[in-house]
C-alpha cells in the first residue's frame, strides 16, 4: 500500500455494525431479529443499486425505510407506526465494531487524514457518527447526496478525491462490502477489503490490494507498505 496519503472508509458494515439493529428487531419480533436484519440490509442495498440504475435517487433513509416495509411484508409481519419508527431510528444509532475507535486513533496518530464516504445521507452519516462520538477522528464526512446516485457509481468515489485534493492511487479506500471494494478498485483507489467473517470476495473483475480481518490491522499494513515491504 505505497503512497497512502489519506484513508477513506465506507460506513455501513465497515465502521459500524448494521446488525446492531437485531436487538431492536428482536424486541418487536422475538426470535426473528437476525432474519429481519439480514433481509432488510440486503433489500436496502438492492434498492440503492436499482434506484441508481433507474435514475430515481432517494435519500438513504428512504431506501432503508422502504426495505423494512418490504422485509416485513415478505415475512408476513405487521409493521405499526411506532415499530416502524423505532426500527428506522435504530439505523441512526448503530454501534461501531469494537476495534474501530482505537484503530482510528492510531491512524490519526500516523498523521493520515481520515474520511467517510457513504451511501448514507448527510443526516444519516452525521447521526451515526455523532451518536458514537467518533466524529473527532474524521476530516470529512462525505455523502452521495451531492451527486444524487449511490456507490458503486464512479461519480461517488470522485467526491473523496475532490474533498481531499488527492489522486485515486494516493487514497486507501477501506470497505467490508466486497461490491464497494470492487467499485473502488475499478475507480483507481488503493483498496483494502475488511473481511471480518471470512467470506468470499465478489466476482466483479477487480480484486483488493489487501485484505484485513479488522481495522486494527490497518496501521501495520500502511506502515509496512510505506517502508517498502510488499504489503499489498
Ligand atoms: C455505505 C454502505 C453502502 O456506507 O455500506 O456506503
Amino acid at each position: 500500500m505505497t503512497h497512502t496519503q489519506a484513508v477513506v472508509f465506507d460506513l455501513y458494515g465497515t465502521l459500524y455494525d448494521v446488525h446492531s439493529v437485531v436487538q431492536q428487531c428482536n424486541a418487536s419480533y422475538p426470535g426473528q431479529g437476525m432474519q429481519i436484519s439480514e433481509l432488510w440490509r440486503q433489500k436496502q442495498l438492492e434498492y440503492t443499486w436499482l434506484r441508481s440504475l433507474m435514475g430515481q435517487y432517494v435519500p438513504f433513509e428512504q431506501a432503508t425505510h422502504d426495505a423494512l416495509v418490504y422485509t416485513c411484508r415478505h415475512l408476513k409481519l405487521g409493521l405499526d407506526e411506532p415499530t416502524r419508527a423505532a426500527l428506522c431510528n435504530a439505523y441512526l444509532n448503530l454501534s461501531p465494531y469494537p476495534e474501530v475507535p482505537a484503530a482510528l486513533q492510531q491512524l490519526n496518530d500516523m498523521g493520515l487524514p481520515l474520511a467517510i464516504l457513504s451511501n448514507g445521507s448527510v443526516f444519516s452519516i452525521d447521526s451515526v457518527v455523532r451518536h458514537s462520538g467518533l466524529q473527532k477522528h474524521f476530516a470529512h464526512l462525505l455523502s452521495v447526496e451531492r451527486v444524487g446516485v449511490f456507490k458503486p457509481d464512479p461519480r461517488v468515489y470522485t467526491l473523496a478525491c475532490q474533498a481531499l485534493g488527492l489522486a485515486p492511487p494516493q487514497i486507501l479506500f477501506v470497505s467490508s462490502n466486497a461490491w464497494d471494494a470492487a467499485g473502488a478498485r475499478h475507480f483507481g483507489f488503493r483498496v483494502c477489503w475488511v473481511n471480518r467473517r471470512g467470506g468470499a470476495f465478489d466476482e466483479l473483475g477487480a480484486t483488493p490490494h489487501a485484505v484485513a480481518g479488522g481495522l486494527d490491522e490497518l496501521p501495520a499494513l500502511i506502515g509496512a507498505a510505506s517502508q517498502g515491504s510488499p504489503a499489498s
